[in-house]
């Protein structure tokens, strides 16, 4: 995907011409091996730092929607927690699920949403989200749904545990039993599982939760288990809460973009599997059930935040991949110019 002037401006940015010209000229008083070295290690940078700020630019800077169905296999997704995946307090109900439908279609995945309610505007409503649930009684309830065999589980829970100030020291390995109970039921889905977003009520407790689970996906990748954790608890801010628990229209928006990020690192690492088939459907979507759940193209509804790349097993820091790609980026230039500068 690129846009009309996204290249000439990651141009200006990352390969100035200038520099160029001026690497040409030093060629005839520099040896030809560290002139040749270091303009194939700067142009290697300069491409990836280009695919990756291409990928960043999808989301907020592309206007209409065309890759659709490009992707190997569809994704049956299962929306899994409480009122935030409900999509409480939000305008339309949808909360999270419809910027990240629209995200994941317009990225051409095909898209069924599975569970066993149906609340908020968009069609393809279904979510597994109960008001006031702890992870015990999510885990009661996804029962429901397991039977349809997603082969993606998004996992915002514990929120009310925290609130309740219910059995916290353990959510971690209450959530570790929930998710060996989804292996066990959908051999081969993959799960994310998302840290709380800050709360304003229980903001220690909550954040102890997170923690629990950031230890919980490092210990389960390290076991090569089909997750990722998608860190909502630095991305949305507590200011981003209508009542100190749900998140604004923006901030549903910004967990949206967590999400999506999440999903891009789980089909990087190719973690993601076609679903299984079960007696009502066998893992295609025809065009007219695609028509049916697909909701208007016209008003796009992308959402118009980028998330970091999300953490993976080996660094569970914050990073922001672009901030880093940039300075190593002009450390490598700084680093190239002094050499032909000594040598010239
Ligand atoms: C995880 O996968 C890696 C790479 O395939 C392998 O080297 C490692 O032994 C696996 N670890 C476990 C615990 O299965
Ligand atoms: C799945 O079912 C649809 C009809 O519901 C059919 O058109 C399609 O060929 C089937 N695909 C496979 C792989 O069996």
């Amino acid at each position: 995907m690129s846009t009309s002037d996204g290249l000439s401006d990651i141009d200006k940015k990352h390969g100035d011409p200038r520099v160029l010209a001026n690497l040409r000229t030093m060629r005839h008083s520099t040896p030809h091996w560290a002139l040749w070295a270091c303009l194939i290690w700067l142009s290697l940078s300069v491409v990836s730092a280009i695919s990756f700020d291409l990928d960043a630019k999808d989301v907020s800077t592309e206007v209409s929607i065309e890759a659709r169905g490009t992707k190997p296999f569809m994704l049956r997704i299962m929306p899994l927690g409480a009122s935030i995946t409900q999509g409480y307090k939000s305008a339309d109900g949808n909360g999270y699920r419809k910027w990240l439908r629209q995200q994941l279609r317009y990225a051409g995945w095909e898209v069924d949403m599975v569970g066993s309610r149906k609340t908020g505007s968009m069609r393809d409503n279904n979510h597994e989200g109960h008001v006031g649930f702890r992870i015990d009684q999510v885990a009661k309830v996804a029962k429901k749904t397991l039977p349809q065999k997603p082969n993606l589980i998004l996992i915002n829970a514990g929120t009310n545990d925290g609130l309740q100030d219910y059995k916290v020291d353990t959510a971690g390995e209450r959530m570790d039993s929930l998710l060996t109970e989804l292996y066990d039921a959908v051999p081969g889905t993959t799960i994310i599982l998302s840290t709380l977003i800050p709360n304003g009520k229980k903001p220690v407790l909550v954040s102890e939760i997170s923690q629990q689970y950031r230890d919980l996906v490092a210990k389960r990748r390290a076991q090569n288990d089909s997750l990722v954790l998608a860190e909502m608890s630095t991305f949305i801010k507590s200011t981003q809460l209508v009542d100190g628990i749900h998140p604004t229209a923006d901030g549903y928006e910004e967990m949206a973009a967590v999400w999506w990020a999440a999903i891009q690192e789980a089909e990087n690492e190719g973690l993601l599997k076609s679903p299984t088939s079960t007696s009502t459907n066998n893992g295609t979507i025809s065009k007219s059930r695609e028509k049916a759940l697909d909701d208007s193209t016209a008003d796009l509804d992308l959402p118009a935040y980028t998330a970091p790349a999300q953490p993976t097993g080996s660094s569970y820091g914050i990073r922001q991949a672009g901030q880093v790609d940039c300075l190593f980026l002009t450390m490598q230039v700084v680093l190239c110019s002094s050499v032909f500068a000594l040598l010239a």
